[in-house]
């Protein structure tokens, strides 16, 4: 676990910060990457703000976080931003997916007006995506993107995962909804591990 504070970390190549605090994400990617390259997190860089997110597209939301980063932490640094897009709503809540029921950005509350917007839909096909976008200590900025399609459940099953997996159905799958999967289930087809995979090939290749 790292400890120093982050304003005082110089730009080196051999971190890199991810912006998140979910230890969940962090613990399933350290292992993943090259040897010599340690992973920050949010708090180990001393970062305890809430970090802009105010584009309208996956891509911009995950390049603003990573650049904000950059930018006032002196680190390398990856974001990612993910969105449901449903076809039947045109592609919503897509960029919204974790304010869509309001503010308070509760998963039960956005499940159920998803389940609310789809009365009647005959058409119930989703994709989730994921969109990376790391920021180099030299300020260049790659993306990679993640997607996996399914399609909306009538009602919600499952109890693991979090936000819309009770009902979301993958393609590739046996009409479980991701939260029936066990993790490794899912993060084996999941739009973000795909993203995931898609930096760590880079990474490795550096
Ligand atoms: P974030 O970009 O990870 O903050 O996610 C944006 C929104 O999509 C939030 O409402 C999350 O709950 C939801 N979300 C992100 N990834 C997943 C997932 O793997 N399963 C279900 N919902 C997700």
């Amino acid at each position: 676990m790292q400890t120093t504070p982050s304003n005082e970390q110089p730009a080196t190549e051999n971190k890199l910060c991810f912006a998140s605090n979910n230890a969940h994400k962090l613990a399933e990617i350290r292992p993943l990457l090259p040897p010599g390259l340690t992973l920050l997190s949010l708090a180990d860089i001393g970062c305890h703000e809430e970090l802009p997110e105010t584009q309208d597209t996956l891509e911009g939301n995950a390049r603003q976080k990573a650049e904000y980063v950059r930018e006032h932490y002196g680190v390398a640094c990856f974001a990612d931003d993910t969105g449901l897009e449903v076809a039947a709503l045109n592609g919503e809540p897509g960029v919204y997916s974790a304010r869509y029921a309001g503010p308070q950005r509760l998963a039960e509350d956005n499940v159920a007006k998803l389940l609310r917007e789809l009365t009647g839909a005959t058409d119930r096909s989703a994709t989730f995506r994921t969109v990376v976008a790391l920021v180099q200590a030299d300020g260049t900025v790659r993306e990679f993107a993640g997607e996996v399609t399914g399609s909306i459940t009538e009602t919600p099953r499952g109890t693991g995962g979090f936000g819309y997996d009770p009902v979301f159905v993958p393609t590739e799958g046996d009409q479980r909804t991701f939260a029936e999967m066990t993790s490794i289930e899912k993060n084996r087809i999941s739009h973000r591990a795909r993203a995931v995979a898609k930096l760590v090939a880079f990474l490795n290749e550096q």
